[in-house]
């Protein structure tokens, strides 16, 4: 018995916010942030905008296109960090607004990884038999959680969410090896206190500057590159496929210098690499589930195609899943 995802939706923010736009905000310029990471805009959460209504419409299109009502759910998993909420989680509050009751929901905190962490576990435990039909969701908003003064932060993330519908099936297609690894002691270098103030770009509300997002940003990249090799080529090493069998690599979109890297360790054209950062930025757990979707809609694989999700993030965490579709 496997998995097979069946449905994927995204929902993204109203508004999108160029580098330019940032240029009146930040000492910052088109030209650096387009070098040094390849975004070029991205969408962010305004004032009165919220993350849930946005998961929300992810979920929806991803159940409508699974052709899967609500109710028939067995479990609701979500990837964030972004939750306004310590309690409920953030997938409780999803399944309310889903109408649906007497089912498991609940989060995964693994920051920038956290959809394939979240989509491991409901994997394992379709596999176990315990769950038939799963939603898996990957939502944050870290913008709102960012320094708006800090030039080296507060241009890199995006907010949105992504979400896939999952069922239980026996049969060559679905998921096929899921690795995850985590490196707790350098936590440090990618952090974020948690605090109940959200200030979104446009807000006068700020954070305290101790609460933002704090990156050790050249020192993750390079941890980042090689990890993300390594756990790309041994997910595929395990499961006894070659690299060059794979139509698509969908990575977390994190900087355009990480994916060429990663690609070039590996062997693999740059153009099997899914990348939509260039609108979007590094959406954290949502960048997974956003780019599964928008390469799905835009034809770039199909049945039976060999697809490789991988993503690296805060915890230290990082991780793959390799899948048939
Ligand atoms: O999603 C989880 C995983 N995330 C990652 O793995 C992120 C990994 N790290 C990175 O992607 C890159 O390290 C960053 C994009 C965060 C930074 O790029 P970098 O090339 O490593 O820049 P840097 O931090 O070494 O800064 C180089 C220079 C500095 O100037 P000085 O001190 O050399 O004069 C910065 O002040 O670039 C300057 N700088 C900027 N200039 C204009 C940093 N940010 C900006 C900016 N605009 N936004």
């Amino acid at each position: 018995m496997g998995s097979r995802i069946i449905g994927t939706g995204r929902g993204l923010p109203s508004a999108s916010l160029s580098n330019q736009d940032l240029e009146r905000l930040l000492d910052t310029s088109d030209e650096w942030i387009r070098s040094r990471t390849g975004i070029g805009s991205r969408y962010l959460m305004r004032t009165g905008e919220s993350l849930l209504d946005i998961a929300h419409e992810a979920s929806r299109r991803a159940l409508d296109k699974a052709g899967m009502k609500p109710g028939e759910l067995d479990a609701i998993i979500a990837g964030t960090v972004s939750s306004e909420y310590a309690f409920p989680s953030f997938a409780c509050q999803v399944q309310r607004m889903l109408g649906v009751t007497s089912i498991p929901a609940f989060d995964v905190a693994a920051a920038c990884s956290g959809f394939v962490f979240a989509l491991s576990v409901a994997d394992n435990s379709m596999r176990a038999g315990v769950w038939k039909k799963v939603l898996v969701i990957g939502a944050d908003a870290l913008s709102t959680m960012v320094d708006w003064g800090d030039r080296r932060t507060a241009v890199l993330f995006g907010d949105g969410a992504g979400a896939a519908v999952m069922i239980n099936e026996a049969g060559p297609r679905g998921v096929i090896n899921t690795l995850l690894r985590s490196a707790g002691e350098a936590w440090e270098l990618l952090s974020l206190r948690a605090t109940g103030i959200r200030a979104s770009a446009d807000s006068e509300l700020r954070r305290d500057p101790v609460d933002t997002l704090k990156m050790r940003g050249p020192e993750l990249f390079k941890i980042a590159v090689k990890s993300m090799a390594d756990i790309t080529r041994q997910v595929a090493e395990q499961a006894g496929v070659s690299l060059n069998d794979v139509s698509i690599i969908i990575p977390h979109q994190a900087n355009i210098r990480i994916l060429n890297a990663v690609a070039e360790r590996l062997g693999i054209p740059t153009e099997k690499v899914f990348i939509n950062l260039d609108r979007y930025g590094n959406t954290s757990a949502a960048s997974v589930p956003i780019a599964l979707d928008e390469a799905l809609e835009a034809g770039r694989f199909g049945d039976n195609d060999l697809v490789l999700l991988n993503a690296c993030g805060g915890g230290l965490t990082w991780g793959a899943s390799l899948l048939r579709w």
